[in-house]
């Protein structure tokens, strides 16, 4: 079976907790620039790949103000059961990405957020999306920068690999696999679609505390359930500590993180 850490696989209450304290923190803020990058507009067809609770797809339909048809699509039915809650107008699919339930050339844009680094299968799942999007349609998919540049989340790794060792190292590999933009840009062409555009921004990533930034990366992903409460405990004060240059306004955290956005045209 593939590793859960490495695929961002979670119980329905991390899920919870993922929805109520992870995205707004960092994901809502990226999701509104995918879904510009990807030109979406009122009447088109778009579909979101691993979409988690749901973010990107909610951003889309609000964008297309009820006309056109979104859907989500995810592995993990904790994250699903989140998104369907909140949003039953859109459809939402247990599917794997490299295996999409969808016949060739269904949407106008497919979108995918901060996923394509957690697939064992990278450029079948960027094939996919190639053969569900329309001819001329629009693949757009955002991943995070390399771990050395991001300052914020690169102390607080540090912070979590003196304890953990490779315990950490597995989804923080996992996470900042696609930093590099040549790399990224071989996988697209490896699957057939064309990159029309790339860009790198730097968003902020806010918590209440230093506390409550270490202990979501830790309750909000799948990091959380393979230690012990002694174990959390010495995490979660080192990674505290590593916050330190972080916090502004006597307590809240504003951390930097560098992201790219890549969009490609699907085959004619
Ligand atoms: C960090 S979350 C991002 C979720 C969402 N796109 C967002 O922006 O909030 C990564 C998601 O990828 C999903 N995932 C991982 N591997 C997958 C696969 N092979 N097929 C479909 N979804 C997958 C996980 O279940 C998880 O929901």
């Amino acid at each position: 079976m593939t590793d859960p850490t490495q695929t961002f696989q979670l119980s329905v209450e991390a899920a919870e907790a993922y929805e109520a304290r992870f995205v707004p923190a960092l994901f809502a803020e990226w999701a509104p620039y995918l879904v510009e990058a990807a030109g979406v507009a009122p009447g088109q067809t778009v579909l979101d790949v691993a979409c988690g609770t749901g973010v990107v797809a909610r951003t889309a339909a609000d964008r297309m103000g009820g006309r056109g048809r979104v859907a989500g699509v995810d592995l993990n039915e904790g994250m699903l059961a989140v998104a369907g809650r909140l949003r039953p107008d859109i459809e939402w699919h247990r599917a794997d990405a490299a295996e999409l339930p969808f016949p060739d050339r269904s949407f106008d844009a497919v979108l995918c957020q901060s996923a394509l680094m957690f697939f064992p299968e990278r450029v079948r799942a960027l094939g996919e999306m190639a053969r569900v999007a329309a001819a001329g349609g629009t693949v757009a998919v955002q991943v995070w920068d390399r771990l050395e540049a991001q300052a914020g989340y690169g102390a607080m790794y540090d912070a979590f690999a003196r304890h953990l060792g490779p315990e950490a190292a597995d989804l923080d590999g996992a996470y900042w696999a696609l930093g590099d933009l040549e790399l990224l840009g071989s996988l697209f062409e490896a699957a057939g679609l064309h990159v029309t555009g790339t860009r790198t921004r730097v968003g902020t990533v806010r918590f209440g505390s230093a506390e409550e930034a270490v202990a979501t990366e830790l309750d909000a992903t799948p990091l959380g359930a393979r230690i012990d409460q002694e174990t959390r405990r010495r995490v979660l004060a080192a990674g505290v500590q590593a916050m330190g240059p972080f916090v502004v306004d006597g307590g809240r955290v504003e951390l930097p993180i560098r992201g790219h956005l890549v969009t490609a045209v699907a085959p004619g």
